[in-house]
This record gives structure tokens, sequence and C-alpha cells, in this order.
């Protein structure tokens, strides 16, 4: 892994996905044995139960992270290289982006062949005969290795599960590409980055708005009360939000927010944050009942007209 480190400088793209070296300490006092320990950055220790309760645009993230690490990897200046070992475990997270943490069970060799018989690729559940290249290598072996073990370890889990429904279809192609290893780790790249487009551009909204996401929202359903924010507190619960205390979720723009607040039994009102996912969308906050208004210039407070009704307003 230092090898590999130091060997390249990372382009960006594979930046995020290897851990940075720290530093590095060869200790050959005494012993003419030469150890060597590597410093790298630490990050948490990837937790599939907890990620399958994370919103898809956090897991999304994941599997992106890893594509772009299998991307590199497979056109490394060492060659292509093999993750041996594919268990969540060997993965961390630092900032929400998946690192690779130990990489001596890597392989940089692609496996020796006399035949296309001697390449067949080998999992539990399914064998991909691949063929042997006239300079007797099993001709991109690894590459196909780390794209199966990301579909079954990884895709299979994270992907699916509450995807914007405009997104399933791109998804579920996703899917069956990688599990059949149609697509190699070039293609798989160019689908996940199209699938980010879509997420980012609203295109993947089931409705389009009519209106622009940055035009003040006129709805007759909802007051908008400008200069005014609600006091962030104990909220009602929603699921995936990005806050344990309220219901916080990610969206494209205040008309997504009132089609959520409006499918949301007990939503009484919401305001667009100033924070930002790492797509780029704003959160929005949602409130089940009356809470107190605190000025706020940049702001803009939603309520809706059913819930106001009888009520301050
Ligand atoms: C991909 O789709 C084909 C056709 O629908 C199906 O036969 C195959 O089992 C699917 N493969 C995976 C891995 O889902
Ligand atoms: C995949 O992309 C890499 C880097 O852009 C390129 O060098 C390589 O030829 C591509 N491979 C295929 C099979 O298209």
């Amino acid at each position: 892994l230092i090898l590999l480190i130091r060997e390249t400088r990372h382009p960006p793209t594979a930046a995020s996905a290897l851990p940075q070296l720290h530093g590095q300490c060869y200790d050959n006092s005494g012993d003419a044995e030469l150890r060597v320990t590597a410093m790298l950055e630490l990050g948490s220790p990837l937790e599939m139960i907890q990620l399958l309760q994370t919103p898809w645009e956090e897991r999304f993230k994941i599997c992106l992270s890893l594509v772009k690490l299998l991307f590199y990897l497979a056109h490394s200046p060492l060659g292509s290289i093999a993750l041996l070992d594919f268990q969540p475990r060997q993965f961390v997270m630092v900032d929400g982006n998946l690192k690779v943490t130990d990489m001596d069970d890597a392989s940089t060799e692609e496996l020796s062949c006399k035949e296309d018989k001697d390449c067949t690729l080998d999992f539990p559940t399914k064998s991909f005969p691949l063929k042997c290249s006239v300079a007797g290598k099993c001709e991109g072996i690894n590459e196909k290795k780390n794209l199966f073990n990301a579909y079954r370890y990884f895709f299979t889990y994270l992907l699916p599960h509450s995807a914007p429904p405009a997104l399933r279809p791109l998804l579920s192609d996703i899917l069956n590409a990688t599990g059949d290893l149609r697509y190699g780790i070039n293609e798989t790249l160019r689908a996940f980055e199209k699938v980010l487009h879509l997420y980012k551009s609203g295109q993947s909204l089931e409705c389009t708005w009519s209106v622009s996401p940055d035009s003040l929202f006129l709805s007759p359903d909802y007051v908008s009360l400008k200069g005014f924010r609600t006091v962030e507190g104990e909220g009602h619960k929603c699921w995936p939000s990005y806050s344990h205390l309220g219901c916080l979720l990610s969206i494209h723009s205040a008309e997504e927010a009132a089609a959520i607040c409006n499918s949301q039994l007990h939503c009484h009102s919401f305001i667009v944050t100033q924070h930002r996912t790492w797509t780029g969308r704003p959160l929005a906050s949602f409130q089940s009942s009356w809470t107190d208004l605190v000025p706020d210039t940049n702001a803009v407070v939603y309520i809706k007209r059913s819930a106001s009704s009888g009520e301050r307003l």
C-alpha cells in the first residue's frame, strides 16, 4: 500500500479513495529484518447495518467512491490491482468517503494461463469464463474480480434501498450489468456519474416543476414568511433524516419540500436551511408543530395553510 500511495500522485478521482499517508518509519535497529510501519489516516470502520439507516444520497456516495477506487486500481501505475479481501471491514469511512485500509491482500499480478479454461473467475454463487490472452494472462481478471465483489458486498445492499423512484431503472441496470459483469469498470464509472448528474440536476424528481428552483415559491397551499426561520429543536421524526433530533431531508427545491411536507401527515411547516449535502442539495427542516419564529433576513418559513388555520395566522 505504501508503495502504491508513494508511487503515484493520485489523480483527483482516486485521491478520495486511498488513505493519506502521514508518515512511515523504518525500524532496523538490532534485527537484520527491516520493519516498515505506515501511519495512515484514521477513519471509522464500515458498519453495514448503520449504513442501511443513512439517507440514500450518503449510501450512493460510498458506492461512487468505491467505483472511483476500483477505476484507479484497474489503471494504476503498478498494473491492474485486485483487492483480495473485500469484506466491508477492510474499509473505513473518512468524511463520508470510503477508503481502503489494508492492501496487503492486494495482487498486481494477473493470473497466468495456457488456455481459456484456466481463466474461470469463481464466486460462491457464480462463475465467469474469461479469455486467456496471447501473452498468457487472464485478461482483465483483477478488474472483474473487484467489480463483482463490489456488486455482491456493496451495490446490492446500498444502492436500491429507498432510492429516488426516477433513478431506480438506472440503478437496476447498474446492478444487473455489474452482477453479470457486462460492464467493465469504465462503463460502471460512467453509469454512476450519469446517476449523479441526474440527481444533482433534479431530473430524478418524478415531476418537473414549472417554477425554477430559485424563484420565489408561490403555492396556494403554503404561506411563506420571509425574514424568519423557525427555532431548530426537537421536531417530529422522519426517515431517513440527516439529524437525530428532527426531520432534516435533502431536497432539490422548495417545491419538492412542499411535496414532501404534503405527504407527511404531521408536517406543519418547513424551512430550507443554508446547509448543503455533498451533492450540493440544500437540507430542509420539517416541523410538526408551531414553534417560535426568530428573525433571519436570509430565511423563509413555509407554513401549510391547512395547518395554520385556527392558529396564530
Ligand atoms: C439481468 O437481467 C437478465 C434479464 O432480465 C436476467 O436474466 C439476469 O438474471 C439479471 N442478472 C442479474 C445479476 O440481476
Ligand atoms: C478505460 O479508461 C482508461 C482511462 O481513461 C483507458 O486508459 C482505458 O483504455 C479504458 N478502457 C476501456 C476498455 O475502454
